[in-house]
């Protein structure tokens, strides 16, 4: 497997666990094209987990084929399938007796890099997270659970894979840390550029990380597949416009942002109070604000607090 992106092909893939009456993940079929950030969501039991195992063969298909990048997964060494997957597991799962180094440097170490290659990736990776480089010698008890989720992402990107497995990696956190964790996912992925299919329940965050959403019914069914644009726009059903919720309307205001609107000239005369928010807060931030401060026009600015125009609520809201 090359080690840029790779493209994920679900071709009917269909997983009845032995014993169970109906099938956990029922002939689903979609493409991940490489690159691009697939998140999957859907009800609990609705088959989420059940697909990412698939992937990497943790479990077998029952019947159907995922190929990645052109290749039955089955036609892969699967030991050789695995390394050049990384997979950040729905509670982290850092082994707690080993440095947050050692933890990082897992695969590498499987791959036998060298101690001082392990290293330095390392130390590489706990900066790209956002991590002190002193965290290297600390155990995973002795951090917080945002931080353990960072390390789990270092761990995942460390044999820099192709293809990038996530099941909630930023499931028990609080809201705040969250929305960091989230920017800070993106700023790398915009790097980066991994395949990437992304578990989470949180439709919100599907809308805001996803470049394609992928919903499953109860059973894993796929019941849309699309941009989060298209799926808040033209939901394909009840369950759909249900899951994604009464405000979906609002939700699509949050895919874009100031900066994309043309905006009237008038930041000569800000001095009025008028609220200011950066071009890249999103619409929906911005109507907050103007509901918030009973205003009905607000400043953009730029990233150096110059100026950018005026946007009305009108503006915001089409
Ligand atoms: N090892 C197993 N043996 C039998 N049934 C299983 C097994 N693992 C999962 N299941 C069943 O398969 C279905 C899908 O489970 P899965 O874990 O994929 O759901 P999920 O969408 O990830 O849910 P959650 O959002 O709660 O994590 C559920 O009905 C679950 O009970
Ligand atoms: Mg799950």
């Amino acid at each position: 497997m090359r080690t840029e992106a790779a493209e994920l092909v679900f071709d009917e893939a269909t997983k009845v666990y032995p014993g169970r009456d109906g099938a956990a993940v029922d002939h689903l079929s979609l493409t991940v094209p490489a690159g691009e950030i697939c998140v999957l969501v859907g009800p609990s039991g609705g088959g989420k987990t059940t697909a990412l195992k698939l992937v990497n063969r943790l479990i077998p298909l029952t019947s159907g084929y995922i190929r990645i990048d052109g290749r039955q997964i089955g036609d892969y060494d699967v030991a050789e399938l695995r390394r050049s997957i990384g997979y950040v597991i729905q509670q982290v799962g850092l082994f707690p007796h080993m440095t947050i180094e050692a933890n990082i440097g897992t695969v590498p170490r499987l791959l036998g890099r060298p101690r001082s290659w392990v290293k330095t990736r390392s130390a590489e990776l706990l900066e790209l997270v956002g991590l002190d480089p002193s965290y290297a010698k600390r155990f995973p008890a002795q951090l917080s659970g945002g931080e353990r989720q960072r390390v789990g992402l270092a761990r995942a990107l460390a044999a820099n894979p192709p293809l990038m497995l996530m099941d909630e990696p930023f499931g028990a956190i609080d809201p705040i840390v969250r929305g960091r964790l989230q920017d800070e996912f993106l700023r790398l992925q915009s790097e980066l550029r991994k395949t990437v299919v992304f578990v989470t329940h949180d439709i919100d965050e599907a809308i805001k990380v996803g470049d394609r959403i992928a919903i499953l019914r109860e059973g894993g069914k796929l019941a849309q597949y699309d941009t989060p644009q298209r799926i808040l726009e033209h939901p394909v059903d009840d369950f759909v416009a249900d899951f994604v919720g009464q405000d979906r309307g609002l939700k699509v205001l949050s895919l874009r942002k100031l900066g994309d609107l043309d905006l009237a000239p008038g930041g000569r005369h800000s001095g009025d109070g008028m609220p200011s928010l950066p071009a890249d807060s999103s619409l929906r931030d911005a109507l907050a604000v103007l509901v918030a401060e009973h205003r009905d026009s607000l400043l953009v600015v730029g990233a150096d607090g110059s100026p950018l125009g005026v946007a009305t609520r009108k503006d915001l809201i089409g």
